[in-house]
């Protein structure tokens, strides 16, 4: 149909100024790779078909995509070869076609909205090109423009005179092309330049040659800025972390610093929500309403329902559900385990593999022992259960509702309901044995030789 949309993403590129054994695409900003950005982006248009164009090797590329199409680039350099390799998923299509860049990750769904009505307007242009105007222009291709306010053509910036390098206005790489066109354009390139590639952007002045004419769409600099080095990452990560902390701070979020906390692509958060300063956020992570989450916590793939406090200084690491108004607190590390609605652990403990019943109460110093060097093991706590301080509790092993476990216990065994249990050794009290030990201690000092403390009634020193 001639109104459908086919995307097209390249993405066969090398990107050797990434210094990486991971093709370019795969690289990551707020945990998502830049190609999952872009085709989350081509989404939007609900296109019929997405073919993103990689090189024979970049297998990984696959696991990524959903259900779009892989093309191999197998032969020829440059954005013009790209698409010359998708000539068989794409020949008889004759609806728009959209090019966009793998390594280019913020183009918007508006742009690409603009872009797509701008192709089909009624003059009836057979390329839409979205231009930019970077503070520094760089080495980015620039757009000559005719008195009709048309392109006339794109000059790369190898190519380029130094009248031409004084354009202001570049070329992004995203574009829409007519598709009933596409293919014969893109048969008359040829790689007769300085960089001995075939270039994409020639198709703009074979297009005038047919007697079609061609335009251009603005975006902003952030929007389409694209990734080349490891610099450029780490400038898209900032742009990405600007984007999320600005939506969140939109919903109802109170970021105490804001540029203190890195958030994820995928962080669902709900409103009255209060995260302090150098909180990470990873990937996975769901808070609901009014939830405090203290400074330099570190939560990765856990759900924390509504009024519930978190930290500071607690890791919520993968598998972790935290019940409502329960409470995390300082130097508490949880995985793989649900805590049900008001339990807490407010000191100093490691909760692996484990469940925690309503309102039951961890000690500080408490250790799941889950891992015997072999299997992993839980540990069940039923309801209104209270841990004492210290305690160890040897997976796999259940306590009942309402159990108690006496401070320092080393648990083995199951404990049940509303029992006490205390499984540490007993203590021994010596009348005035503190007097006898200080009387020993002075003479053993003044080098007389003395009766022999035995070493057990010794109390514990710290040297
Ligand atoms: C290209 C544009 C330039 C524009 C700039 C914007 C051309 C000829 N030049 O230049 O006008 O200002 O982008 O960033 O189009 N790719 C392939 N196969 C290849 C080569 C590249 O799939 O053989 C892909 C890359 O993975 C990348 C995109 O095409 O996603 C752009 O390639 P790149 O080499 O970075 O083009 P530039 O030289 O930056
Ligand atoms: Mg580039």
């Amino acid at each position: 149909m001639k109104h459908n949309i086919a995307t097209l993403i390249l993405a066969a590129g090398w990107g050797t100024r990434m210094q990486s054994n991971l093709p370019k695409v795969l690289h990551k900003v707020a945990h998502q790779p830049l190609l999952s950005w872009v085709l989350n982006a081509a989404e939007t248009l609900a296109p019929v078909r997405q073919i993103v164009v990689v090189r024979p090797g970049m297998d990984q590329v696959k696991e990524i995509i959903g259900n779009a199409h892989i093309v191999l680039q197998e032969k020829g350099e440059g954005t013009g070869a790209a698409v010359m390799a998708a000539r068989p998923t794409l020949e008889d299509f004759k609806g728009d076609v959209l090019v966009l860049f793998g390594d280019t990750p913020f183009i918007t769904p508006e742009t690409l909205q603009c872009l797509v009505e701008t192709r089909r307007s009624a003059s009836n242009p057979a390329v839409v090109i979205v231009g930019f105007k970077p503070e520094d222009p760089a080495e980015y291709g620039r757009i000559v423009m005719n008195a009709q306010d048309q392109i006339e053509r794109i000059v790369e910036y190898k190519d380029a005179n130094d009248t031409e390098r004084e354009i202001g206005l570049c070329n992004s790489g995203v574009m829409a092309i007519d598709g009933s066109c596409l293919f014969e354009l893109v048969d008359k390139l040829t790689s007769n330049n300085a960089k001995s590639e075939y270039y994409l952007t020639d198709i703009i002045e074979h297009a005038r040659k047919m007697g079609r004419h061609c335009t251009v769409v603005e975006a902003s600099e952030e929007e389409l800025m694209g990734i080349n080095s490891r610099a450029d990452l780490a400038r898209a990560e900032l742009e990405a972390q600007t984007q999320l902390r600005g939506a969140a701070l939109a919903m109802g979020v109170t970021l105490i610093d804001p540029d203190s906390v890195y958030l994820s692509y995928d962080t669902n958060l709900g409103k009255d929500i209060t995260i302090g300063p150098n909180v990470v956020i990873m990937p996975g992570v769901e808070i609901r309403d009014n939830v405090i989450i203290h400074a330099f916590c570190h939560l990765e793939g856990a759900k924390i329902e509504e009024g519930a406090i978190v930290g500071p200084f607690a890791r919520l690491r993968p598998g972790t559900e935290i019940g409502r108004d329960v409470r995390i607190g300082n130097f508490v590390e949880v995985k793989n385990s649900q805590f049900e609605a008001h339990s807490k652990a407010n000191h100093l403990s490691y909760i692996g593999d484990a469940h925690i019943g309503k309102k039951s109460n961890i000690g500080a110093g408490t250790i799941t022992c889950n891992y015997d060097g072999i299997n992993k093991s839980k540990t069940i706590l039923g309801e209104n259960v209270f841990i004492g301080s210290n305690s160890a509790l040897v997976a796999p092993v259940q306590i009942g509702n309402g159990a108690i476990v006496a401070a320092g216990s080393v648990v083995t065994n199951n404990v049940a309901e509303n029992a006490l249990c205390i499984a540490r050794s007993r203590q021994i009290e010596k009348p005035n044995g503190a007097q006898i030990y200080r009387e020993q201690h002075k003479k053993e000092r003044s080098n007389v030789t003395l009766m022999t403390v035995v070493d057990n009634d010794r109390p514990q020193s710290n040297n």
